[in-house]
């Protein structure tokens, strides 16, 4: 057991924010605690005498905050993961014959699995588009583009090389070429203001649990075309429970079953915190910290650093000598800072940035502290230092 601090948390020094945000916000355990106190207000289903509607509440904050709406194209999910699934399977059904699609090496397997499960069952035909830089432009894409080619599906920012990707321009030329683009948003949502007013998704997919604050099992999309992507989902909606076939309207088309009630209301309260911090507050602090501890890195002998200029809180460096699951466990149990090694669930990246072999990220959040940086560097410090030792013997 680790020792914990006054208010019973652990003692670490977390440094895999971008993974999942932790700690969350206070007043996000309070909504949460207050959700699941109160008894569930479903919408069209039972009546809520006292009940808050979480549902619809939550749905209405992420049409504000995303500039983008109506809230009932706004869908919750368990996940990012989750979202993308329903998404490209769904959009495969509806086309319901072989096409080709576009993605690209900076993608997460959230992406990149569901696109190689429909390219191995023959029913997409995938171009995968290379990053120049940490980038992927918006040339690259076009000249992918074939005849054939229905789909394109990217993130907005690299989980390992925390890049954001310039996604509007892409965004008008799909739109003007008639190309779904589905926009895996894991990274943005919440680190960066994202602004859907004006630029022509055709989805764009958010998690919970990482820099909205919200617990895990929660996330969802957005969708500005709910008809390019088919049902694959059928149950209990609560409204035309005569039929027997899946009601269309939304959100429910895109939903079925009972809620994470206490998931959402953490989206809600973390929506509400963000706003309520600033969003420039946060990234301000954010790129503050990622600034400080680069340098800091950089003084370091033996280190690599895969990414010197991020647009978000996440480095991705390697300690000479030694590899980077052990220096993640040294790191964890001797000094209590938590990191992420290895692959990222971005295997692509990985082979053009260090042949496949990974490497160990820290990634930051609102809540990390300038010291909290300090002594994480000192760690990593000492941990290089005597991998340094054992390269070079007196
Ligand atoms: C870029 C990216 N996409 C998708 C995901 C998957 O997110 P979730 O855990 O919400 O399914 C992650 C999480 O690590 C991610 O970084």
């Amino acid at each position: 057991m680790l020792p914990t601090s006054e208010n019973n948390q652990p003692n670490l020094i977390y440094l895999n924010n971008a993974a999942t945000t932790w700690p969350k916000p206070a007043e996000v355990l309070e909504e949460v605690a207050r959700c699941l106190r109160l008894p569930l207000h479903e919408p069209g289903r039972t009546t809520g005498n006292g009940s808050m509607d979480y549902p619809s509440a939550a749905r209405e904050a992420l049409a504000a905050f995303f500039h983008t709406g109506p809230p009932e194209h706004f869908i919750f999910t368990q996940n990012a993961t989750d979202s993308l699934n329903l998404l490209i399977h769904g959009f495969a059904k509806k086309r319901g014959m072989p096409f080709h699609a576009i993605t690209t090496e900076l993608e997460h397997n959230s992406v990149l699995r569901p696109l190689t499960a429909l390219e191995q069952d023959g029913i997409i035909r995938l171009t995968v588009v290379p990053f120049t830089g940490t980038r992927v432009n918006l040339a690259a894409i076009k000249k992918a583009i074939r005849e054939d080619t229905y789909l394109v599906v990217m993130t907005h920012a690299s989980n390992v090389l925390g890049s954001v990707q310039d996604i509007r321009p892409i965004a008008e030329y799909l739109h003007a070429n008639d190309i779904f683009f589905i926009v895996d948003g894991a990274q943005t949502a919440g680190h960066i203001p994202v602004d859907l007013s004006d630029i022509p998704v055709g989805a764009y997919v958010f998690t919970g649990h990482k820099a909205l604050f919200g617990i895990p099992g929660t996330g969802g999309f957005f969708i500005s075309e709910p008809d390019a992507v088919a049902i694959t989902r059928q149950g209990g909606t609560g409204t035309d429970s005569r039929t027997l076939t899946h009601p269309f309207e939304m959100p429910v088309r895109f939903e079925a079953g009972t809620h994470n009630y206490p998931g959402i209301a953490s989206l809600f309260a973390g929506i509400r915190f963000i706003n309520a911090t600033g969003q420039e507050a946060i990234e301000k602090k954010n790129t503050d910290l990622t600034r400080y501890f680069i340098h800091e890195l950089r003084n370091i002998r033996g280190i690599t650093i895969y990414n010197e200029h991020p647009d978000l809180p996440v480095v991705s460096f390697d300690i000479a000598g030694i590899d980077n699951h052990e220096a993640g466990f040294i790191l964890a149990r001797a000094y209590n800072v938590i990191t992420r090694t290895g692959l990222h669930c971005a295997p692509l990246v990985h082979e053009r940035i260090d042949r496949g072999n990974g490497c160990i990220r820290a990634s930051f959040s609102y809540f990390t502290t300038r010291d909290e940086c300090t002594a994480a560097v000192q760690a990593i410090r000492e941990v290089a230092g005597s991998a340094d030792s054992q390269v070079r013997p007196d």
